[in-house]
Order: structure tokens, then C-alpha cells, then sequence
């Protein structure tokens, strides 16, 4: 019996494939690199952008011929997009083919709806839950090893449909991650050890006890051991001087700042709700590239946001200029249906987007090859 599993979205959903492996090879499946070839393939679905539900929607309606040739073949479809109700519906509907569709608070139990699925299909999309410490991980990054360390968002930054398909802020309990990062120093087969959450900054606020991300960093770097500690997403509203200096001076944290940045405009962050202005975000950069001197720093940017004229757009382009990042990641905005940014006037034509997008990612080009000969 052979598997497969299709990844969209970020390095969270790439997590959370290895826990689906781990689920599905603890009922006897083995993988297979072939689509073909799979008695189970689950897709594991993003929704940041209209065009990574796209992907999906191509990937997962392809399927129809295979499953007319094998009637047996389960598919399961779960992450983010399926959280979406109109996506979730729409995938019922669209592709009755479908096996299983599950959301994103119930992936753990992926293992009784394999059970479940030989009798009737399963659609299960719940609203909250609670945060699985059962299932483990069959981990295939190499030798990093993610780590998850809270789940969900609470920024409701406007354009954005995380916090809706990932619920609310849930950290979870250092005891936890401390024990997870022990067993992984005694495999010993991994040498980089990457936290995740959407804005690990806020680790903690949600935990009645008194303990935040730096408090995290210094026990998870204190365990014995040879291996260097990254981190992601930092949300700039919450960085703090404690975290910067405790990236500067421990030798087990890694020298790398993903800090998203997302415009250079004031008026844009703040129909944004990103919650800093253009002069904070520079002041946190360089108290940074002061203390910590061979930082590598990356970020991203969103262009074409609701209203945004040539002009703001420019203010972005300066920004990336003056900071020069080691790389970012430039995206064209995508409304997202129930998010705010989605309703407002004044969205920004196609065209215009493609233009500005390129723009910014031809000045990146040219910026990258200073900073990597320097
Ligand atoms: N939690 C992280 C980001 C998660 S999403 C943070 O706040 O930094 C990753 C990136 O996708 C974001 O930084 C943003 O640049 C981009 N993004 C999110 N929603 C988007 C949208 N509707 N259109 C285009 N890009 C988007
Ligand atoms: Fe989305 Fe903002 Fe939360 Fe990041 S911080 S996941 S961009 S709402
Ligand atoms: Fe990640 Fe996409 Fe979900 S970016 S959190 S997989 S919407």
C-alpha cells in the first residue's frame, strides 16, 4: 500500500505533511514518489493567494481519470484551502471524486477518517481545536528539523486569510517543545533545528505563565548538544531589544532575521493594520545590523494593495534599497474573500500589479548581487 502526499503553501503545511507521512505510515502505507503508482494521495492545500488555490484545484481535478481507472485509490484533500468554507464546498461539489476533505483543526485524526473512508466519504471541517501533542513526525527536511511552536494568528493583518483558516493564537507548552527538541539532539541526526509559528514574537502571550519567545530560545539553546537554532515568521510589531540580543550573543542561534515588511508606506501599512511605520521597521533593521554584524536579513512585500499609487509603490522600492536585504520575496496582492482589504475600493488593476511586481523584483536582482559579493 503506497501513498503520496502534494504540499502547497509554507514551510507550516510542509510540517504538517511529515505528520500526515508519520499518520499514514503507522497504518502500513509506504511512500511513492508517483502519483500513479498511490493507493492514498493527500493534498495539503494553502489559501495565502488565489493562485496557490488554483494549483490545487488543477492538481486535484486531474485526478478524475485516475480514480475512473482505480476505484480503490483514496483522496483526501485537508489544509488551509478546504478551511475556507466556499473552498471546502466547492471542492465537494466540484470533485465528487474526493474521498476525504478535512480542515486544518482536525488533521490528527486523519487516521480514524482512513478508517471511516471504506464505508462513506468524509467531509469534516471543524471551526477550533485543540492542539494535538499525540502524533509525531516522519521528518524529511534533511537535517533541519521543524518545530512547531504556536498555531494560528491573531494580527488580522487586512489582506491576509490566516487568521480565518488558522484560528486564534495557540502557543504551545514549553514543556512540550523542550521535550520534542530533546528527543530530536538525541537522534542525532539532525543539525538545525527551525521554530515555526505565523509571529513567533507572541510566543507565550496566550500561556498563564510568565515566559515569552526569548525565555524559549535560551532553554531550547541550553540543552546539550551540537546544532544551531533558526526561526520563523518575527513579526515586526513584536520583535523586542531582549530577542535581538539574545540572537546577537548566542552562538547557537542562527545569524538570519526573516522580518516581512510588506510596504514601505506609512498610509499602506496602516490600511494594511500592520501595526509599525516605515521609521519603526528602519529603526528595528538597523538596531539589528548593529548588534548583529553578519546578519543575513530577508523579507517580504506585498505590491498592488488596495489604493496603493505609483508613488507609495515607490516609497517600497527605496526602502529595499536603502535596507539591502540578502533576499525577499515580492508578492502581487490577492483578495481574499471575507477579509477586509478583500471589500475595499480602489483595487489596483492586474497590469498594474505585474508591473510593479517586476519592478521590485528587478531592482532585487540587481541589489542581490552587490550584497552577495560583499
Ligand atoms: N505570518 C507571516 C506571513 C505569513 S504569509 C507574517 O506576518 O509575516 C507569507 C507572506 O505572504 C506574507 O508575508 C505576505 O507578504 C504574503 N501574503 C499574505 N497574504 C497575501 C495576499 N492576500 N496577497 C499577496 N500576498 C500575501
Ligand atoms: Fe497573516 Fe498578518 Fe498573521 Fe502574518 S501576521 S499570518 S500576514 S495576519
Ligand atoms: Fe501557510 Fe498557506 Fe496556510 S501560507 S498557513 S499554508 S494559507
Amino acid at each position: 500500500m503506497l501513498y503520496h502526499i502534494v504540499t502547497f503553501g509554507c514551510q507550516m503545511n510542509v510540517h504538517e505533511s511529515e505528520k500526515i507521512a508519520f499518520i499514514l505510515e503507522s497504518k502500513g502505507y509506504k511512500l511513492t514518489e508517483n502519483r500513479e503508482d498511490a493507493d492514498v494521495i493527500v493534498f495539503n492545500t494553502c489559501a495565502i493567494r488565489e493562485g496557490a488555490e488554483d494549483r490545487m484545484f488543477g492538481n486535484v481535478g486531474a485526478l478524475k481519470k485516475l480514480k475512473k481507472q482505480k476505484p480503490n485509490l483514496i483522496i483526501a484533500v485537508c489544509g488551509c484551502a478546504t478551511q475556507k468554507y466556499s473552498t471546502g464546498e466547492y471542492i465537494k461539489n466540484k470533485f465528487p471524486f474526493v474521498d476525504i476533505v478535512i480542515g486544518t483543526f482536525n488533521l490528527h485524526k486523519l487516521d480514524d477518517y482512513l478508517d471511516q473512508v471504506k464505508f462513506k466519504k468524509v467531509f469534516d471541517i471543524w471551526q477550533e481545536g485543540e492542539i494535538d501533542e499525540q502524533k509525531s513526525y516522519l521528518r524529511s527536511s534533511g537535517k533541519n528539523a521543524w518545530v512547531n511552536i504556536m498555531y494560528g494568528c491573531n494580527n488580522f493583518c487586512t489582506y491576509c486569510i490566516v487568521p480565518y483558516v488558522r484560528g486564534r493564537e495557540k502557543s504551545r507548552k514549553p514543556e512540550n517543545i523542550l521535550k520534542e527538541v530533546q528527543e530530536i539532539v538525541n537522534s542525532g541526526l539532525y543539525n538545525k533545528i527551525t521554530l515555526l509559528g505565523q509571529n513567533v514574537n507572541s510566543y507565550g502571550k496566550d500561556l498563564d505563565i510568565n515566559y515569552n519567545f526569548t525565555k524559549l530560545l535560551k532553554d531550547i539553546t541550553s540543552i546539550n548538544g551540537d546544532f544551531k537554532v533558526g526561526f520563523m515568521t518575527s513579526h515586526p510589531k513584536d520583535i523586542t531589544d531582549e530577542l535581538i540580543d539574545e540572537i546577537a550573543t548566542n552562538d547557537k542561534i542562527l545569524k538570519e532575521v526573516h522580518l516581512p515588511a510588506q510596504s514601505g508606506n506609512n498610509r499602506i501599512l496602516k490600511l494594511m493594520n500592520r501595526s509599525y511605520t516605515r521609521e519603526k521597521y528602519l529603526e528595528i533593521i538597523n538596531k539589528i545590523k548593529k548588534l548583529i554584524p553578519n546578519v543575513s536579513l530577508t523579507s517580504d512585500f506585498i505590491v498592488g494593495f488596495p489604493t496603493e499609487s505609483e508613488e507609495e509603490f515607490q516609497e517600497t522600492l527605496n526602502l529595499v534599497e536603502e535596507i539591502k536585504f540578502n533576499s525577499i520575496f515580492a508578492f502581487i496582492y490577492s483578495p481574499r474573500e471575507g477579509t477586509v482589504a478583500a471589500k475595499m475600493d480602489g483595487q489596483i488593476p492586474e497590469e498594474i500589479k505585474r508591473n510593479r511586481v517586476n519592478r521590485l523584483l528587478s531592482l532585487e536582482k540587481k541589489l542581490q548581487k552587490e550584497v552577495n559579493k560583499k
